[in-house]
């Protein structure tokens, strides 16, 4: 937990100065955990761009990059192999085990050890990519 603030903490700094609007915010448990907005940078030819801000355990942090950097083909086609292996890939974990009728989860499954990106790869029998090459 305190890994991931001290990261966000700067970022928080530098981005707030730029925040334009702001679209949803989620809150759980009282805590801050998504911000979505637009900022623009300084200038005047500058662009709104979308700003998102995930707050995430640093336990969750490897499965929460691949999530939420995409790109969503990428992602579906890695949550649907790891449904095939009878796996299941979310935004906080990776679990092994899982059972499934239908479309039911009848057993939640394990969490997987996973400490970065690659890991998530290696468990699936995925070659890694870094995320620029994930872009399909
Ligand atoms: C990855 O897939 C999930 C589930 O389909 C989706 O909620 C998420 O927005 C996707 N990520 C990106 C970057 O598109």
């Amino acid at each position: 937990m305190r890994i991931i603030h001290i990261k966000i903490i700067p970022c928080f700094i530098f981005c707030l100065g730029f925040i334009t609007d702001d679209l949803i915010r989620v809150e759980e448990k009282g805590e801050q955990k998504k911000y979505m907005g637009v900022c623009k940078l300084p200038g005047e030819d500058t662009k709104h761009r979308r700003i998102d801000i995930i707050v995430a355990p640093y336990s969750e942090y490897p499965c929460a990059l691949v999530h939420f950097t995409g790109s969503g083909h990428f992602n579906r086609s890695m949550r649907a192999l790891a449904k095939k292996k009878g796996m299941s890939l979310s935004e906080h974990a990776l679990r092994t085990g899982v059972v499934r009728r239908g479309q039911e989860k009848i057993h939640e499954g394990t969490p997987l050890p996973v400490h970065c990106e690659k890991d998530i790869f290696d468990h699936l029998g995925l070659e890694y990519r870094e995320s620029h090459e994930r872009d399909y």
